[in-house]
Order: structure tokens, then sequence, then C-alpha cells
């Protein structure tokens, strides 16, 4: 078996070659003065059943994933799963308005083009995975949160009801509570956010999404719960965008962290295990 690494998803291969016992194949990558992408493999892959890991977040590294396809498809191999730990664009899952792209459907459609399996993380609209013909699926992140979380949370809340399963899942691997945040619009100014049934006074909480983009859900969330009284708020995510100055707005957090599915500074929890288990 051959894992090969995308730019983009350095520390994540890394670590499912470590958890797997296998080397990282040799490749070589660079960028061009004008951006664009330059990959090669170093190794033979004939006969081999090949790992891709390559996430699709931002723009640049969709391509950088077709160029790896491209290369490891030079070579008779035996198989090729596609892991794509971020799927971007599953937020435009369909045309909203006449005339728009369904930017899901794209991207799967030539995802999947030389790959016999895709596997993603915490996909944002399981409906996504509809567009694909060959085998894919979603994991979850869920495992990788409760561990990470293992005595430090009393509580694992969801933003909003579609992400309750995650928080569901997390908190039964920890024997914790769990619940999602009910929004309510009290005037044109103010949202209340408040969990459907549990109290969190005096209680250590973890709000956990599957994305923090520009922070706003979890920077309002945090503060609601701040004012019903808990006593440490964690947020955490499965894919951390980050969009602009959003550190600045999660001042109510006493942690940020997020998953190695989109790679940075606040990426201290690893699916490479959830990766791993599907490979026996
Ligand atoms: C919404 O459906 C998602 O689960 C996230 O809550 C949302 O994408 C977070 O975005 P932001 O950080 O911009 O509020």
């Amino acid at each position: 078996m051959k894992i090969i690494r995308g730019s983009a998803s350095r520390r994540l291969a890394g670590e499912l070659a470590k958890v797997l016992g296998l080397e990282l194949t040799k490749t070589e990558f660079q960028r061009f003065p004008d951006g664009e992408a330059y990959v090669r493999i170093l190794e033979d892959l004939t006969g081999e059943k090949v790992i891709l890991v390559q996430t699709t977040h931002p723009d640049e590294n969709i391509v950088e994933l077709f160029l790896w396809q491209d290369a490891i498809n030079e070579y008779e191999i035996d198989s090729l799963v596609t892991i794509t730990p971020y799927f971007g664009y599953a937020r435009q899952d369909k045309a909203f308005n006449p005339g728009e792209a369904i930017s899901a459907r794209a991207i799967a459609e030539r995802m999947e083009l030389f790959s016999d399996e895709v596997i993603t993380i915490d996909i944002h609209n399981k409906q996504v995975l509809d567009y694909f013909d060959k085998p894919v699926a979603s994991l979850s992140a869920a495992p990788a949160f409760a561990r990470y979380f293992r005595g430090k949370v009393d509580v694992i809340l969801s933003p909003d009801k579609g992400g309750m399963e995650r928080a569901r899942e997390a908190s039964e691997i920890l024997g914790c509570d769990f619940d999602y945040l009910e929004k309510t619009r009290l005037n044109a100014e103010t949202v209340e956010m408040q969990p459907k049934t549990l109290s969190v006074e005096g209680k250590r909480v973890a709000i956990v999404d599957d994305i923090i983009s520009t922070g706003g859900t979890v920077a309002l969330a945090a503060k609601q719960l701040k004012e019903q009284g808990a006593v440490e708020i964690r947020a955490a995510c499965t894919h951390g965008l980050f969009a602009g100055n959003v550190f600045d707005k999660l001042y109510d957090c006493n942690e940020v962290v997020a998953t190695d599915t989109v790679e940075s500074d606040a990426s201290k929890i690893s699916v490479a295990e959830e990766i791993a288990n599907i490979f026996g």
C-alpha cells in the first residue's frame, strides 16, 4: 500500500502513515512563480493499492488533487482511494437560484474520475454523497473529539439541530450529556441561543460544529452560554476554515480547536485513526 500526501494534508497524511505503519511515498511538489502546481511521484506504483490524501480547500488545492490523481493514473495501479479530509463546496449542494452551478456536484464528479473510492470527513451535507457513482463515505470526527475532550467537559453541545448527531456520538463515548442550541429571534437585533433541554449553569461545555468559518455561530453561542452560567467554554470544529479575524471574535471561548482536515495552528485533534480504521 502506498500513501501519497498532497501539500494541503501534510500532517494528516504523515499521521495516517504512522498509524498504518507505512512510509510516505516519495514525491515532489512545487509551485511555479505564477502559482501553478507541479507534482511528481518518485516511486513505482505499479500494482499498488494507493491512498491519496489531499484536502480541497482553498481552491488551489482542488487543482493539486487532480494533478496527483493524474500522475497516479499514469501507473497500472491496483486501486486508488482518494481521501479528501475536507470536502469544500458541500454547502452549494443544489442550485438555490436559476443559473447557479451545483458546485458540490461539479467537484464530486471530477474527484471520482480516477478513484475507486472517495473518503471524506464530516461532509457538510450528506446528500452531496449522492453525486458520486463510485463508493464514497463521510467518516465522523466525533470519536476524535471524544478522545480530546476526555476529562475536560461535562456537556457537548451542537450549535444547531443539524449537528446534534455529532454531539450525541461524542457524548456517548465520553459518557457525558449532550444537547443542541435552539435559536430564538427576540427582536430585529437580538437572537437568543440556548440548549434545548439542559442547563449549562456551573458546567464545562464544548461547542462542537462541523465548520468554523467566520466564527459568527460559535461567538454567539459562547456569549450566550457564558451568560447562562457555563464556567468553561471550549469550541471545536472538524474543519477550521477560520476566515478573516475569526479568533478576535472568540474571546468568550477558553479554547478553540480543530481537527487536521484543514491544517492550521488550531489543528490539535487528528482524525488519522478514524481514517486508518477503514483500512482494517
Ligand atoms: C452551519 O450550518 C454550519 O454547521 C456551521 O455552523 C457554519 O458553517 C459556521 O459558520 P460561521 O463560522 O461562519 O458562523
